[in-house]
């Protein structure tokens, strides 16, 4: 890892705002951004059109799935994903792809195939990042670790605005109901489980808005970075 280049690690569960904060601390930085979690999601659709049954038999294709997480033809641009140069942005938010997303990301030899992967995300002038594990294991020396939550209930509310907000149907039952599952598998699995960082500060947002969750961690950068300066 490049120690002079500065990190800012976001971790947090499903639907928590990572995302939505991550970014605009990233633009207001001037810094680069990693959404990794689009990473579990690429590899998730990679492998379904591969025929890979992801939802049923992660495991038992957990070599496949890794090959296809380690070949990911994937280019950013902006808010924009291509996979294979087709515009895959939406098709990655949506319900199955996010279940999926978590079986794949549960296996270790995907987490193995995407680690250097996000690791080369790390550019001057700085890199903002969110996940599960950035503060943990993808960058453990990250100069600003937050662990950025916020109650269940909140969470699927602003899932559900945000898939009505891109015409996708949804229903708050069942996406409470995929969250609390999402939550305790990323939470209970073997590898790289989400866990808040002894080091990282955390960040209830339910009762915040993205304005003020941006201000809060760009006001904890500023007193981590000008320490780093004495
Ligand atoms: O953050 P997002 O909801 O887009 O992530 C999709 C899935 O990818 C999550 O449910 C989680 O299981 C997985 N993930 C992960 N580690 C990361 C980022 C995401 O395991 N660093």
């Amino acid at each position: 890892m490049s120690p002079n280049i500065p990190v800012i690690a976001i971790d947090g569960p499903s639907a928590s705002g990572k995302g939505t904060v991550a970014s605009r601390v990233a633009l207001t930085l001037g810094f680069h951004y990693l959404d990794s979690g689009a990473l579990y999601r690429l590899t998730a659709l990679a492998s379904r059109q591969k025929g890979i049954p992801v939802l049923e038999q992660a495991q038992q294709y957990e070599q496949d799935i890794a090959e296809c997480a380690a070949k990911l033809d994937v280019r950013f641009e902006g808010e924009l994903i291509f996979l294979q140069e087709e515009d895959v942005s939406l098709a990655i938010r949506d319900e199955q792809t996010s279940r999926e997303a978590s079986r794949v990301a549960a296996l270790g030899a995907v987490r193995a195939a995407l680690l250097q992967r996000q690791r080369e995300f790390l550019q001057a002038p700085g890199l903002v990042t969110d996940g599960r594990d950035m503060a943990t294991v993808v960058f453990p020396d990250a100069n600003l670790k937050v662990f950025l939550t916020a109650s269940a209930e909140e969470r699927a509310l602003r899932r559900y605005k945000q898939l009505i907000g891109k015409g996708f149907t949804a229903n708050m039952v069942d996406l409470l109901k995929d969250i609390c599952e999402r939550d305790e598998r990323d939470a209970s699995r073997e590898h790289a489980p989400l866990v808040q960082d002894s080091r990282a500060g955390l960040l209830d947002t339910t009762y915040l808005s993205a304005d003020a969750a941006v201000a809060e961690v760009l006001r904890r950068y500023q007193i981590v970075s000008s320490h780093d300066c004495v």
